[in-house]
Parts: C-alpha cells; structure tokens; sequence
C-alpha cells in the first residue's frame, strides 16, 4: 500500500485534507505547525508502556459490561485473565495522560488518519457478528497530541487526514481494545486508522508504520505526555466460518489448525526471549504463515514507536477466539 499512496514530504494531498497552515516544505526534522507546543509537557512524560491488545468481540461479550447489549455466559477465561493483569499493571503505576490506539479495523484508503472528535459517542457494532457486540462508547480524545502525530507524520512524509466528523462511528477494534484495557474510559485517547490495505494488497509493506511509530514518538515527547500504546492485532488469523449455537461453547475453541499455533507460539517465544528487534523481520514471517492480523501495522507501529525496546515482552496470556490466535503482551520501554 505504501508503495501506491506514498507522498512526498509535507505533501499538497495531506494539507489539502485539513485546514490549517501548510508544514515547512521538506524539512523532515523540522516541527509541523500543526504539532502541539510544550508547553504542557512535564519532565517524566512518554510512552511508557506499550500492549498488544487484541480486539475480538468475543472477549467484551464474555464480559457482560453494561455498555454491550448482548449477554453471556463467559468463556476465553484465559484472555481476559491476561487483560486483568494488564489493567491490574496500569492500575499500580502512576497514571497514564493518555491511550494512543492503532486498529486494523479502521481502513482508511488513503493516507493515516487520526480521529479529532473530541467526545465520539455512538453504538460500535461489529458488522461479522452483531449478535455478540453492539457496544455503547463515549470517552474523550486528546485532541493536541491526535493534532501532534498528525503534524510529526505529514513531517516525515506521510499522506495524512484529521478525522473531525462526528458522526462517524468508531470501529469495533477501537473500541474492544480500549475497553479491555480501561473498561472506565476514564483516560483520554488517540485513535488512529489503517492505512496499509491489507485485505486489498498483498504486498502491502510495513515500512511506513515504521514512520508512524516515529511520528507517534515524537508527538509524544513534543507534547510531554506519558502515553500507553495499544497494538489492536490479533496473531494467526484463519478462523471458522460457523458459530456454535452457543458462541461461548468452549468445548469448540481451538486453533484453527496446527501450522498457524506453532507460528504464533515461534513469534511468541521470540517475545519473550527479546530483544523486540528479533520481531522486525519475524512479524513479516509469522503474516506469510498465519494470516496474521498484524498485516494491519498495528504491532509494527507499536514498537516503532517503541525505537524497538531492547528488551523482551512479557506475555500475559495467550488463547484462541474462532480458532485465531491472540496474545496480551506488555513491553516496557528502555531501562
Ligand atoms: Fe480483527
């Protein structure tokens, strides 16, 4: 996708999207006037954690929130334990400013964009399986840092696009994530789409979330914010196409087959071994194999922005939804 739609630095199509002055032409370090003083940044500010965070709505489901319609009788226990010692994590370190989430299902087929709506509210319904996921969002978004990556991003020379219509319903893979992590919603949040046409190109080329995530960082330094950073990505992807009468009927969750599990449990190990800069090129191994979510650039983005933390991953939980395989994994920066 990149390949097609990539702009050159501080491209006419991303100014003419948004108003606003235009970027200083072709100065790839040079600050965007659309990126947000310092003057709020405070000195312990930055991305302090980063997630995988997968989204199946299977997982909100089991949960019974009262913000989802639908009602269950649980399952996936084990994921969900996996997002309670995340929350469980979160909730014993200082307080994030901020969630930045990057989600597959936000497909955007021409340039980043990064949601500017300061209070989206609506009903987040997934469209495969509205019998498990109608979800009633309303939560607030830090509209100087959403302004900031879009500014570091049109700087390095991405085609970029502040969504600023309220009336557009937020996507199910934003919404799942951010709810398994913060079920309070009581933690502003940058939403940014997909732009990498996954489903559509097959080549398409993780590269440019490389240059995401290095926007994203230098937003967030810039604005002075402590960030968590949330992957919505699942990892094997190939999935049944029938529903047990009972969704939740756990007697039928298991891997789709053999192959796409010992993929996933090969990037795992990875993780966990460390350092993340082993993922660069395994990420782009375990997508050829598996089907993997993280074609959508969401894990890359991630530890992009991360600088690719000299560290391992620790895996919170691993398990499977509709035979895909999905991890909670938490990497903590440098040092
Ligand atoms: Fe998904």
């Amino acid at each position: 996708m990149s390949r097609v739609f990539h702009a050159q630095v501080g491209s006419a199509l991303s100014r003419s999207r948004r108003p606003g002055p235009p970027p200083s032409s072709g100065a790839v370090a040079s600050p965007s006037p659309r990126a947000a003083p310092a003057g709020g940044a405070r000195p312990d500010g930055g991305i302090v954690a980063g997630y995988l965070a997968p989204h199946p709505p299977h997982l909100v489901y089991a949960e019974n929130p009262p913000r989802n319609e639908p009602r269950s009788r649980g399952g996936w226990d084990v994921l969900r334990w996996g997002y309670q010692e995340l929350r469980r994590r979160m909730a014993g370190r200082d307080r994030p400013d901020v969630l930045v989430v990057h989600a597959p299902h936000w497909i955007t087929m021409v340039g980043h964009h990064v949601n500017c709506v300061a209070d989206p509210r609506g009903v987040s319904v997934e469209p495969i399986f509205p019998n498990l996921f109608r979800y009633h969002y309303d939560f607030r978004t830090d509209v100087e840092l959403a302004e900031a990556i879009l500014g570091e991003a049109d700087g390095l020379g991405l085609v970029t696009s502040a969504l600023r219509d309220p009336g557009v319903r937020v996507d199910y893979a934003t919404i799942g994530a951010l709810h398994l992590v913060n079920p309070a919603w009581d933690i502003p949040v940058v939403s940014i789409s997909a732009n990498n046409n996954p489903y559509f190109y097959s080549d398409a080329s993780l590269e440019e979330m490389e240059t995401l995530g290095e926007a994203t960082r230098r937003a967030v330094e810039r604005t002075g914010r402590r960030a968590v950073l949330l992957a919505s990505n699942s990892l094997s992807h190939l999935h049944w196409d029938t529903e047990p009468d009972l969704p939740e009927d756990m007697s039928r969750e298991h891997p789709y087959n053999q192959h796409q599990y010992e993929w996933d449990m090969r990037l795992l190990d990875a993780v966990r071994e460390g350092p993340s800069s082993r993922l660069r090129t395994l990420i782009g191994e375990h997508i050829e194999q598996t089907e993997s979510e993280t074609k959508a650039g969401s894990l890359t983005w991630l530890l992009s922005a991360m600088d690719w933390p000299d560290v391992a991953g620790d895996v919170l939980a691993y398990g499977t939804v509709i035979g895909t395989g999905n991890a909670v994994v938490e990497w903590m920066p440098h040092g």
